[in-house]
C-alpha cells in the first residue's frame, strides 16, 4: 500500500530525511515512531501529496504521489497534526463540505457524513461551531474528516495528542477497529498505544530508519528482552556463579540480597534461557518464590534507538 524508495526530504537546504526506505502492507496497522523533529511529519505529509519529495520515489496503492495525485488523494485520508479546520463552520456543515471536496457523490453524503459522526462520537456537537469545541473533540473532527471518503490507507500524525484517557481510549478503540478493513500509519509517543494497536513499528531517529520490525522482535533485540527475574534462597555470590556459567546467559544481576536474593538474568542475543535456569535451581535445591521472564519494553528499545 506505501512503497518509499531512497526517499530524501530538504527545507531550504535543510535534510529533514535522508534517503529512507520503507513498505507498509495492504491491512497493516504500523506506528511510525521517533523523537522529536525525527521526520515523521514531514513523510506523511509527502505521503499525503502535501509536499514533494526532493528525492526518490513514494508510491502509494501503486501510483506516484506527485504524479498521480489525484489518484493518491483518493485512495488516503490524511490527518495532520495541526488540523486547519474551518473553525467558523458547524461540525456537520464542515464533514459535509469536506466529502464534497473530496469527491464522494452528491447521494452518498448524508450517508458518509452519518457514518463518521457515529464512529467518531460526533453527534452530541454536530450542531456546534468549530471554533467553541474543545481540543478532544476538535481531534474527533480531524479524524471524521480524514475518514469521510472512505479511503483505503489511513495516514494519522498523533491523533491522540491533547486527548483525555477516555477519549485516547475511544480513539485506540476507533483505530484498531478501523484497522479491520483500512490500511494505517499512525505516528505517535505513546507507545504503550501502539503495543496496543500496532503489527509492526517503523523507528526513524534524525530522518534515517533505525529498525522495522513487529514489537515482539524488537523487544527481543534490546538488553533485558527475555530476561529472567528470580527469587531464590541461595547465597547470592554463589547463584551469580552458577547462573554466569549456564550456556546462553550473557549477564546476572543481583536486585537484592538477604534470606532470599532477587537475581536477574540475561540471555545471549534473545534466547530462551527458561528451562537452563529453572533446571539449576532444581538441581542445587534453592528455594523459589518467584520466577518470571521480562520483556523488554518498546519503550527501552525506542530509546536505545534513538539515543545519540
Ligand atoms: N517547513 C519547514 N521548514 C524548515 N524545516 C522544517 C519544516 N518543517 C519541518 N522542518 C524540520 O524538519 C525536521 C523534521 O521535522 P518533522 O516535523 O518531520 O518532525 P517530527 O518527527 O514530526 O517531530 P515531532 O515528534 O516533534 O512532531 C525538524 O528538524 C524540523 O525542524
Ligand atoms: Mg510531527
Amino acid at each position: 500500500m506505501i512503497q518509499v524508495k531512497d526517499f530524501t526530504k530538504k527545507y531550504a537546504g535543510f535534510t529533514a530525511v535522508k534517503n529512507i526506505n520503507f513498505e507498509v502492507k495492504a491491512g497493516e496497522i504500523v506506528g511510525f515512531l521517533g523523537p522529536n523533529g525525527a521526520g515523521k511529519s514531514t513523510t506523511m505529509k509527502v505521503l499525503a501529496g502535501y509536499l514533494p519529495p526532493t528525492e526518490g520515489s513514494v508510491k502509494v496503492a501503486g501510483f506516484d504521489v506527485v504524479k498521480d495525485s489525484i489518484e493518491v488523494r483518493r485512495r488516503i485520508g490524511y490527518m495532520p497534526e495541526n488540523m486547519p479546520l474551518y473553525t467558523d463552520m458547524r461540525v456537520e456543515e464542515y464533514l459535509r463540505f469536506r466529502a464534497r471536496l473530496k469527491g464522494v457523490a452528491s447521494k452518498k453524503i448524508k450517508e458518509r457524513v452519518e457514518e463518521v459522526k457515529n464512529r467518531c462520537s460526533l453527534k452530541d456537537v454536530e450542531r456546534k461551531i468549530i471554533g467553541t469545541l474543545s481540543k478532544g473533540y476538535r481531534q474527533r473532527v480531524g479524524l471524521a474528516d480524514a475518514m469521510v471518503h472512505d479511503p483505503e490507507l489511513l495516514i494519522l500524525d498523533e491523533p491522540t495528542i491533547g486527548l483525555d484517557p477516555h477519549q485516547i481510549r475511544s480513539v485506540r478503540d476507533l483505530i484498531k477497529d478501523l484497522g479491520k478493513h483500512h490500511t494505517i500509519l499512525l505516528s505517535t509517543h505513546i507507545l504503550s498505544e501502539v503495543e496496543m494497536t500496532c503489527n509492526r513499528v517503523v523507528i526513524i531517529n534524525r530522518g534515517k530508519i533505525e529498525a522495522s520490525d513487529t514489537v515482539d522482535n524488537l523487544t527481543k533485540l534490546v538488553r533485558g528482552g527475555g530476561a529472567i527475574k528470580v527469587e531464590v534462597q541461595a547465597m547470592s555470590s554463589l547463584a551469580k556463579d552458577k547462573l554466569i556459567a549456564l550456556p546462553d546467559v550473557d549477564d546476572v544481576e543481583i536486585l537484592t540480597d538477604s534470606e532470599w536474593t532477587q537475581i536477574k538474568v540475561f540471555p545471549k542475543n534473545g534466547a530462551d534461557i527458561r528451562d537452563t535456569v529453572y533446571g539449576l535451581i532444581r538441581n542445587e535445591g534453592w528455594g523459589l518464590r518467584h520466577f518470571n521472564r521480562e520483556g523488554a519494553s518498546l519503550e527501552d528499545v525506542f530509546v536505545e534507538l534513538t539515543q545519540d
